[in-house]
């Protein structure tokens, strides 16, 4: 039996002694997940969420056996939490960012049970990842699901499943046998519900097996049965086989070579925080893999929900997993004690997810720890020798004692050739070991979706340039960038307004033209993006640089108000490594002058360069040898100032020049296959993008995001818009958004859920006065 407590609580944001035994009518209700504070998207105090706060659940359960055992799941509550049921003391818990349990076999009733949560959301110094300073927050409440289930008197506390490429099945089971029964195990393997095979041991083969890959993320089902005389406690779960190696030659899964490309990810969403339902888990992890194109993706810092691993496994995202901390180690024994819980906790919980290829076992970015960290590393292979470990230092030459060398390169500054060389890194001695770049970028060049073009260009190119270096190193396994997406955090880090803008992503998941540079390389759908509007009033001197174009087109035709400039190539000389080098389009002459014959081809050539520097560097920075060429071409042809005016303004536009309407077309096998238009914006609409269209009432509500835009006649994001939105839901949906927020460089998200109980057809409507309105509809199960 498994009840879902999810539904229906009373909150109340302070904690009071005389709440222990009834809650005043005043309590709020709610539901789970719930972030016990929502924040404006910037300029807030952390000490804010910092608060004690008491939940109250009432539940019945008519059917309560005497002979059965029951326990509350709690998925994950931040930070700790006093637990009482019926007014009995059941213990203090410490989640953070992993789930326990609560046995209540002695104190529950058929009718009108009372939880009662106390849960603390201040930042403990003995717990990490607290005690220094932490760049992200951790954000407060019962934000993960709950659940209540009934257990025999004996039952499987834990079943860790590995499975290698080879068939090989090794099973570590442990039982809550407190009766001392003499109880049987065994195990059936299942493969598209037909049974293969029946399993005394825990040590089997599986001959052949069907391999779980990204591409085709394939499952099997373990069946694990207790037998007592005849009574079967059943316990289905799915595994797969696979296996993974880190090795100073690269990664290999299932012995094939892959190159690892990631991002991090922090789990927080805008007014959520920590509190996304099962959907938003999932709607990340689609991004990362479908829309970015990236094959791995790193839970810094700590353990992620478990709706994002089970994800992650179905579409086959790799996964870095991390025990919860930041740079800090506590030097007392309680903390360190309480880090080898988490530690123990997250190998233990995440053991079963074939995404899972490394455990991140050290506090991030510490020193080393010789005593502890061996420790942990112990710990850590006892519990699973399936897979490898790793730690993440910001440092070189630090002890190795895990299996793979995890640094966080942030030596690229926008100057440099991009990341250190493995050998200058690793430890002597160590040099062939393991090594992948967990982290770059980031703090280095902070980026806001509402930056100017030429910012937000040198972040993209900053991670062109990493990811080349990257590619050229066949030893660095993986390559993970900091990070996915911007993040809040204390005030201490950040622009000032306590948010972080390393991300390629906004807060609101919405792209920047960094993410581009990921998805040119790797995703397989035609890509073309120019990071540039083409306005020339955006840059100083009205002067307009060459465009640099991410795309995995073969070249890119360019035309200029329909005449046509002509064809560009990937810049291969400045990314050789790249799989598909940017395309930079260094002229924007028209090929009409080709076609003057007025002048010969060489001096059409000539004529066409000092043009093309004119207008990209501005006509008084021509160099003498551009004039000494100009002065001969006016002589040779008996060019007037007017016939020079006539020239610029033919093929240089101006400031306050008519508009000017690019068209880029990107190539493969001599075929157009993708086209994008750039040039001043005139008309506009909004564009509502949902996660999806669909709203069910899972084991608790459902979540969706909207991403909201305001886009040209071109479906161009315009930049710069500012504006309020007034949104309109129907009964049946609950914004979850603030309501008075706007757009934020062109663009937003709107976080929406299905109000209890009512289903049907629910709508979201948003205007953007001037603009218009848009709504969509949703339908709600
Ligand atoms: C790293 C750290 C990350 C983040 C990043 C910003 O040092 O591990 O959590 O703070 O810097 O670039």
């Amino acid at each position: 039996m498994h009840l879902d407590l999810n539904n229906g609580w009373q909150f109340i944001d302070h904690y009071d002694q005389a709440f222990l035994s009834s809650f005043p009518s005043s309590a709020q209700t709610i539901d789970i997940p719930h972030t016990h504070k929502i924040l404006p998207i910037n300029y807030f105090s952390e000490k804010d969420y910092q608060f004690v706060s008491m939940y109250q659940k009432l539940f019945d359960l008519k059917d309560l056996k005497d002979n059965k055992r029951y326990f509350i799941v709690f998925e994950g509550l931040m930070l700790q939490a006093d637990i009482y049921i019926n007014n009995h003391f059941v213990g203090h818990f410490v989640s953070g960012y992993l789930p326990f349990e609560v046995e209540v076999t002695h104190f529950l009733q058929a009718l009108d049970n009372r939880l009662v949560v106390i849960c603390d959301a201040s930042e403990d110094k003995k717990i990490p990842p607290f005690g220094g300073a932490v760049d992200y927050l951790s954000y407060g409440g019962i934000y993960r699901e709950v659940h209540l289930e009934e257990r025999e008197s004996f039952f499987f506390k834990e079943i860790l499943v590995s499975a290698g490429m080879d068939g090989h099945v090794e099973i570590k089971h442990q039982l809550d046998n407190s009766k001392n029964l003499a109880l049987k195990v065994y195990y059936e393997i299942y493969q598209d519900d037909k049974r293969l095979a029946v399993f005394e041991t825990d040590n089997f083969v599986i001959p052949n097996p069907h391999l779980w890959t990204p591409e085709e993320p394939y499952f099997y089902k373990l069946r694990a049965v207790i037998q007592f005389k005849d009574q079967l406690i059943i316990n289905d779960m799915r595994f797969a086989f696979r296996t993974v190696m880190f090795t100073s030659q690269g990664f290999f899964l299932n012995g094939k070579y892959r190159k690892l490309i990631g991002l991090n990810r922090h789990q927080s969403f805008p007014y959520i925080g920590y509190a996304a339902t099962k959907s938003l888990q999932e709607f990340d992890a689609d991004y990362l893999k479908y829309h970015l194109g990236l094959n791995v993706v790193r839970c810094s810092h700590y353990p992620p929900s478990r709706h994002f691993l089970n994800r992650c496994d179905d579409i086959g995202l790799l996964v870095i997993d991390e025990v919860p901390g930041w740079q800090f180690v506590g030097e007392d024994y309680s903390w360190q004690e309480q880090y080898l819980d988490f530690l123990h906790r997250m190998i233990v919980f995440d053991y079963n997810h074939p995404s899972v290829v490394l455990h991140s076992i050290r506090i991030n970015e510490s020193n080393d720890y010789h005593e502890l960290y061996l420790k942990a590393n112990h710990l850590a292979h006892e519990l699973d020798s399936s897979r490898p470990t790793t730690g993440v230092r910001n440092f070189i030459h630090s002890e190795l004692l895990e299996d793979v060398y995890a640094f966080n390169d942030f030596s690229h500054d926008g100057t440099n050739k991009g990341l250190l060389h493995p050998r200058k890194v690793l430890p002597f001695l160590k040099k062939n070991k393991p090594y992948i770049v967990t982290e770059n970028n980031g703090h280095m060049f902070p980026t806001k979706s509402f930056d100017d073009e030429n910012h937000r260009l040198e972040q993209a190119k900053r991670h062109l340039q990493v990811l080349d270096s990257a590619y050229r190193h066949k030893s660095i396994d993986a390559f993970l960038s900091w990070c996915y997406a911007d993040y809040q955090t204390h005030q201490n880090f950040g622009s000032g307004d306590h948010i972080c803008y390393h991300g390629v992503v906004d807060i609101f998941r919405n792209d920047k033209m960094a993410a581009d540079v990921y998805r040119s390389q790797l995703v397989n759908e035609p890509v073309l993006s120019v990071l540039s509007s083409m306005n020339i009033g955006e840059y100083p001197e009205a002067l307009l640089p060459p465009a640099m174009v991410l795309t995995n087109a073969e070249f890119v035709r360019v035309y200029k108000n329909d005449e046509l400039i002509g064809d560009f190539y990937p810049d291969k000389k400045h990314f050789s490594h790249l799989p598909h080098p940017p395309v930079v389009i260094k002229s924007y002459i028209s090929s009409e002058l080709d076609q003057d014959k007025r002048f010969t081809t060489r001096d059409q050539k000539t004529l066409k360069n000092i043009l093309n520097y004119a207008g990209t560097h501005g006509a008084n920075r021509l160099s003498i040898i551009h004039q000494l060429k100009m002065a001969f071409l006016m002589t040779k042809y008996h060019l007037k100032h007017a016939d020079l005016v006539d020239l610029w303004n033919k093929y240089v536009s101006n400031w306050g020049s008519d508009k000017v309407i690019y068209r880029f077309v990107g190539y493969r096998d001599n075929a157009p296959i993708i086209s994008k238009e750039y040039g001043p914006s005139l008309s506009f609409h909004i564009a509502l993008t949902p996660s999806k269209t669909e709203l069910k009432v899972d084991s608790t509500y459902d979540m969706v995001l909207v991403r909201v835009e305001l886009l040209d006649q071109f479906n161009n994001r315009v930049s710069y818009a500012f504006n309020s939105l007034h949104i309109k839901t129907s009964n049946n949906i609950i914004l979850l958004s603030l309501k008075a927020d706007g757009l934020v460089g062109g663009a937003t998200s709107i976080i929406i859920r299905n109000a209890n109980g009512k289903k049907g057809v629910g709508y979201l409507q948003v205007e953007i006065p001037y603009y218009g309105s848009q709504k969509i509809e949703f339908e709600i199960k």
